[in-house]
């Protein structure tokens, strides 16, 4: 039987190469640059499986030219950089990679909280360029994170595990603002209180934290009479999607002091950061490194290799998101 015929978009982790090596037809991006749209339009044309990631875009476009592509199998979990309505139009399955980085993620939104919360970016930065003078009562105040309020926009997995690691590493009082109802018990693990819109939720917290799904429905769902009803002296936490805030916006109440800070692990347009981000004091910012650690990365490879074992074995892969 003739292996399908597979491309991997970018350098993925060699076990997991290696391994997919075996199994397909495999072409490798040995180069690791970022595809073009006019690339992935070929592609289409000439693979049964791709499988890109967040830094290759497919919109409609792409679609146009009848292709011999079957499923597209990203690796990692966000999908809003495939329009999968077309993909779904023309018979082109897609899957993604949950569960296998909900915790690393929310260790990186832990991290950017931490961070901003006690200016562990300011003081690195000071240290580093001789400017320390040495401890003083009055250096660096920070905010104080255990018992703070934690609101959670998004209670999916990721939403989940960072409730964990706040309400029970850190003592955090959690709301969450969530599309559906989330079950009781669910919220009883975390002695979390769902309230029903994000304006409800915003003036309540010290720390808010984005684990919503990107995309057109949730673009600059963080917008400037947002940003006015969060607590002065609050703090902004971004691992989801960068298009989820609308970044000037962010950028102004960071200016301003509206809100205290700000920790953004994820960009509108990646890999470009606004200069008025990058020259504000009181905001973290890290390139995109939620899921970057050698055991979640192999994870991932391997669930993308499951999801396409399944997918060309005439089984339903367990990931299918269209
Ligand atoms: C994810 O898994 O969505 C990461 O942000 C990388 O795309």
């Amino acid at each position: 039987m003739t292996k399908p015929k597979v491309l991997v978009t970018r350098r993925w982790p060699r076990a997991v190469e290696r391994r997919m090596e075996e199994v397909f037809d495999l072409d490798l991006n040995t180069s690791d640059a970022p595809l073009t749209e006019a690339d992935l339009c070929a592609a289409l044309g000439r693979y049964d499986a791709i499988l890109p990631t967040v830094t290759d875009r497919l919109p409609a476009a792409v679609f146009d030219a009848a292709p011999r592509t079957r499923i597209l199998a990203n690796y990692g979990v966000g999908f809003s950089h495939i329009d999968t309505e077309a993909a779904k139009a023309r018979g082109i399955a897609v899957t993604n990679t949950p569960d296998v980085l909900s915790e690393c993620t929310a260790d990186i939104a832990m991290t950017l909280l931490l961070m901003v919360a006690r200016r562990a970016g300011e003081g690195e930065r000071e240290l580093r360029e001789g400017r320390w003078t040495g401890w003083r009562p009055t250096h660096m105040i920070g905010t104080k994170v255990s018992g703070a309020t934690l609101g959670i926009i998004g209670f999916g997995r990721i939403g989940q595990a960072m409730a964990q690691r706040a309400h029970l590493g850190f003592g955090m009082k959690i709301l969450v603002q969530n599309r559906s109802p989330v079950p009781a018990e669910m919220l009883a693990r975390y002695s979390a209180v769902q309230v029903p819109t994000v304006e409800e939720l915003l003036p309540q917290c010290d720390f808010v934290s984005l684990h919503c799904p990107g995309g057109k429905a949730n673009r600059h769902l963080i917008n400037s009479r947002r940003l006015d009803l969060m607590r002065p002296g609050a703090f902004l936490i971004n691992t989801a999607r960068g298009e989820v805030v609308d970044e000037h916006a962010l950028a102004q109440a960071l200016w301003f002091g509206t809100i205290g800070g700000a920790g953004l692990d994820v960009f509108e347009r990646e890999p470009r950061i606004p200069e008025e981000l990058l020259g504000a004091d009181n905001v973290v910012l890290l390139p995109h490194l939620g899921s970057a650690t050698r055991e979640t990365r192999e994870a991932m490879g391997f669930r993308v290799l499951e999801n396409l074992t399944d997918f060309f074995g005439g089984r339903a892969p367990r990931d299918r998101v269209a």
